[in-house]
């Protein structure tokens, strides 16, 4: 039996088993902030080592990059996030607490399924301001809000040394400007040839104002993005794009082991469209709370190039290596959020086995934070002990390995079921006269004997 888990329950698993923390929890938390535990941070390790294997070590047209997360403050100016990377924001009048207009929005037209408009995505300031006064829209704590402003997104801070104006930076709000500043130089330090991608994957920040989405929308967050440059006269953008398409797709429903009926692609409309796009489509997973954007794909043409052409006043440009012609590259850009699909991963594998009464993450098991764990069946029986510990090191020399001698059995593996581990192994009684021990299997939960020597090939 399996069903899609609330988002409690989630968040629940997601605490108790180590996986995500709210962050500095002694002293209350922080907004939109979390930290990733003993299990949480193998996992995110494991998605964002097979992004990087698949995305870049796989491919012939593909190279990494790790830029800076404060980046020269103009990046910002030239790639227009200084002026137009906001949010639309109201305030409760009356508790000052801060709220996106269109999530309000949102949240009224599900409770009033009779009034019809058009995607609250189209909405602009004026239109949302005139929503929310003629429909009465109150703050979720039922009182009156203030007009909607725009709210930028940018994080600011200052670099010490030197005062004023000029001394302030901003934390990066997505990875892709590092890739766009760098252009250059990888030109010159790579034989790369058109069409090429560039990823990289780090720390972005917003500041977001939505509470409650968990690791959904965070104010610090990792970012896997890709540019993948070409000559739109000699390549055409729109089988280009369906590629990347099919292989985000591949790689969710392949690598993750996400289920294809939890996903679905939505094109942006023409005003929801970010200004350098002309042409992005969400691949959304069917969260606890919703269908919700996980991995966006855009084309952005030249426009970031020629932006840091403008401002830099360098030439950023690609020679053809046969015709000696110069052209600037358009890029079309894959990008996602480490954290949205570790979140998505968590969701999809969760499974309640009302017949066995146990929650289990049916996770792939190359993500599992461990791929098998090591009982002794009794922790009072020295030769059981040490011939456990011989097969744990046997096993850790090949995947990652847990060892618990605590409580029965029967514990044991529902522990170990909850954060996902695919197989245990019990070294017992019968181990000491055959040399074979249990081979449990977290999904079947069957259990077969099987010799020492074979553990090692049936755990690869
Ligand atoms: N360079 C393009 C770009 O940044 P985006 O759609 O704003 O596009 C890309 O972000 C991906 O980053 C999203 O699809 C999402 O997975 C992730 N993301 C964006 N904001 C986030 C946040 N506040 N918290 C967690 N992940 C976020």
């Amino acid at each position: 039996m399996s069903s899609q888990p609330t988002f409690e329950e989630i968040v629940a698993l997601a605490k108790r088993r180590g996986f995500v923390f709210p962050t500095s929890e002694i002293y209350g938390g922080l907004a939109n902030s979390y930290d990733y535990g003993p299990m949480g941070v193998e996992l995110l390790r494991s998605i964002r080592n097979l992004w990087w294997t698949e995305m870049i070590h796989k491919r012939t047209d593909m190279v990494g990059l790790d830029s800076q997360i404060m980046l020269h403050p103009e990046t910002w100016v030239a790639s227009g996030h200084v002026a137009s990377f906001s949010d639309p924001l109201v305030e409760d009048t009356v508790t000052k607490k801060r709220y996106r207009a269109d999530h309000l929005i949102e949240s009224w037209l599900e409770k009033h399924p009779e009034v019809e408009v058009g995607a609250v995505e189209d909405m602009n300031l004026a239109e949302m301001g005139a929503f929310i006064s003629e429909r009465k829209v109150l703050s979720p704590d039922g009182n009156p809000l203030t007009e909607p402003r725009t709210f930028n997104l940018l994080f600011e801070t200052a670099i010490g040394s030197v005062a004023g104006e000029k001394a302030k930076v901003y934390l990066r709000g997505e990875t892709a400007q590092g890739i766009f500043s760098d252009f250059k130089n990888i030109l010159d330090s790579t034989r790369v040839q058109l069409p090429f991608g560039v990823g990289q994957i780090g720390k972005s920040f917003r500041n977001e104002i939505t509470t409650g989405q968990f690791v959904f929308r965070t104010l610090e967050f990792e970012q896997a993005e890709i540019e993948y440059f070409f000559d739109p006269n000699k390549t055409e953008w729109q089988p280009l794009f369906q590629e990347w398409r099919d292989y985000m797709w591949k790689f969710v429903t392949e690598k993750l082991g996400v289920n294809a009926e939890n996903l679905r692609w939505r094109q942006h409309t023409d005003k929801e469209r970010s200004h350098y796009s002309k042409d992005t489509y969400d691949l959304d997973y069917n969260f606890s709370f919703g269908w919700k954007e996980l991995w966006g794909i855009a084309y952005r043409t030249d426009y970031d190039l020629k932006q840091h052409i403008k401002h830099s006043g360098q030439k950023l440009e690609y020679t053809d290596p046969f015709t000696g012609e110069k052209i600037v590259p358009h890029v079309i850009e894959p990008a996602v959020g480490v954290n949205r699909m570790f979140l998505m991963v968590l969701t999809d594998a969760y499974w309640k086995d009302e017949e066995r009464q146990r929650v289990v993450l049916r996770l792939k098991p190359e993500l599992a934070p461990y791929k098998v764990a090591v009982f002794p069946l009794v922790k009072n029986k020295e030769e059981i002990v040490s011939k456990a510990k011989e097969v744990f090191s046997l096993c850790a020399d090949h995947v990652r390995t847990a060892w618990d001698e605590r409580g029965n059995i029967g514990k044991r593996y529902l522990s170990q079921d909850e954060i996902g581990t695919p197989v245990c192994i019990t070294v017992d009684y019968q181990t000491l006269e055959d040399g074979t021990v249990t081979w449990r299997d977290r999904d079947s939960a069957e259990q077969v004997r099987v010799k020492i020597e074979e553990l090692v090939k049936r755990l690869r």
